[in-house]
């Protein structure tokens, strides 16, 4: 799930992402990134030494045992983290520039779905958008759980036409939480919200994804999301004549896991431009909403200026908005990876190494790369690798493959030039994927039955308020009769 620009260079254009540690010394102290760091030779994320789940006898860290690989991580403080630091960006800036707007956080559920992490979102203050008819029942579920205060936005993107089941659950949830917009990206989703009963205030979707430098080539591009200028100018002129819809909000995304500033802000400014046309004929609209697409660490040599970026974002919507003499709006970004990619890890063992007769040997660890990672291979996506115990130990260049006899089953991904270097001693070794947190499980699905039947690995979701213990809960894994039950087997 991103922007893939050139396959053959790891889809975001890094043909060689620094992947881990790429020496052959041992690096028994150090910080990798702003969460990872080694301390006499193990991994800890944050404060939780990682090989302990296995090798300890879980004393150290609370939990009571030693748990089995492979091993979902699902760490929710890194969640909030995220939230509460764009949140205090956009503050800093806001005050910096004397900006007349606010911003609004709201997070893309289509990154991750699960439970804890739509929970947890949304106790951390961030509004809400959904894509699909399943999401309207989440919400709901949240709703009446208490986790979604009345003030909160529930933005409904995705495509809605009339007499569709997502169409028709927009309504119940608008029964029951009134601050809902839906985006409109069709005229063919406007009946069910004419004809609702309810006011509605609505979003219209600019047909904005691409890299486009002006207006022109925005509208010439091929995309199947949202209207293009001509299509957004007559969808307000409906909107303003309809007795009960209210335009307050203007979407435009150009895209995803985008790692330059300036292109970011440059291809937004198209948007902006018919943003400060479309307020000057109504005044209702104030959201000026920039979807997706604020990148997050994935590799370790990861360069994003996010404050550079709010500040452009900001100075460049007071200089459009000036121009035409309108109001600067509301900004709202919906921040799928950017919330989610870091609060996930996958933990295997290596199971055996392998010389061959490439320059690097084979490590092939107990679970599916494949699977647990499908944008690894379809799109040559690189993620963080690291050993999680030996780090004071001398490291060697290998290659990782999974338990699939799949020769896609294969870590870094073929076309990749990255170098990944582990350590020499292969015994009681364990390794960590890091920053596969948003779309990866929910492209890879969960507790389904996958790719050479291998079961589903036990999930540990782990918590803490500030520098409490931690909290615990662990999710069992599948069983083969699980995941043979799926296919139609009813093995006893
Ligand atoms: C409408 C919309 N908003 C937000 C997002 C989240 O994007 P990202 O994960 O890049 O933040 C997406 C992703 O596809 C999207 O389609």
């Amino acid at each position: 799930m991103q922007d893939a620009t050139d396959p053959l260079t790891g889809g975001n254009g890094m043909n060689r992402a620094v992947v881990g540690w790429e020496h052959e010394e041992p690096v028994p102290d150090h910080e990798f990134n702003d969460y990872l760091s080694s301390r006499n030779g193990r991994l800890f994320l944050e404060d939780l030494d990682l090989a302990g789940l296995f090798l300890d006898d879980g004393t150290e860290s609370g939990l009571g045992r030693s748990l089995p690989s492979p091993l979902e991580i699902v760490y929710l403080p890194i969640i909030r983290r995220q939230i509460r630091r764009m949140n205090a960006l956009f503050a800093e800036v806001i005050e910096e520039l004397g900006y007349e707007g606010r911003f609004h956080y709201a997070y893309a559920s289509k990154a991750n779905a699960a439970e804890e992490v739509i929970r947890t979102t949304l106790s951390a203050g961030a509004n809400h958008e959904m894509s699909s008819t399943a999401d309207v029942d989440i919400t709901l579920f949240m709703q009446k759980r208490g986790f979604l205060p009345a003030e909160r936005f529930v933005i409904c993107n995705g495509f809605k036409p009339s007499g569709t089941l997502y169409a028709g659950n927009i309504l119940r949830l608008k029964a029951a939480h009134s601050n809902v917009i839906p985006v409109v990206e069709d005229f063919s989703e406007f009946p069910p919200l004419v004809n609702s009963g309810f006011n509605f205030d609505v979003g219209l979707r600019q047909k904005s994804y691409g890299h486009h430098r002006n207006l022109a080539e925005m509208d010439n591009h091929n995309s199947r999301f949202g209207l293009d200028e001509n299509g957004i100018i007559k969808a307000a002129s409906f909107i303003k004549s309809a007795p009960n819809l209210n335009l307050k909000l203007y979407h435009a995304m150009v895209g995803s896991q985008i790692l330059d500033e300036d292109d970011f802000v440059s291809w937004l400014s198209p948007p902006m431009e018919i943003y400060a046309r479309l307020r000057q004929e109504h005044p209702t609209l104030t959201i000026f909403d920039f979807g997706g697409g604020v990148p997050v660490p994935m590799t370790l040599d990861f360069e994003f200026d996010y404050r550079e970026f709010v500040r452009r974002l900001l100075v460049t919507l007071q200089e459009v908005c000036d121009k035409y003499s309108v109001p600067v709006p509301d900004v709202m970004g919906e921040f799928g990876r950017y919330t989610t990619s870091e609060h996930g890890a996958h933990l295997f063992k290596v199971v055996t190494t392998k010389e061959n007769s490439s320059k690097y040997p084979w490590y092939l660890i107990d679970g599916s790369i494949m699977s647990s990672f499908p944008d690894s291979w379809a799109l040559a996506e690189h993620f963080i690798v690291l050993p999680l115990n030996h780090l004071d130990k001398p490291f060697r260049r290998v290659q990782l493959g999974g338990m699939t006899c799949d020769s896609d089953d294969v870590y870094p991904p073929k076309p990749s030039k990255s170098p990944l270097y582990l350590p020499v001693d292969g015994e009681d070794l364990y390794i960590g994927f890091f920053s596969i947190g948003a779309y990866q499980e929910m492209l890879g699905g969960v507790k389904g039955s996958k790719h050479c039947v291998l079961p589903e690995a036990f999930e540990l979701i782990i918590d803490r308020q500030e520098k409490e213990p931690y909290n615990f809960e662990l999710i069992k894994g599948q069983t083969s009769e699980d995941s043979l039950r799926n296919l139609g087997y009813f093995i006893t």
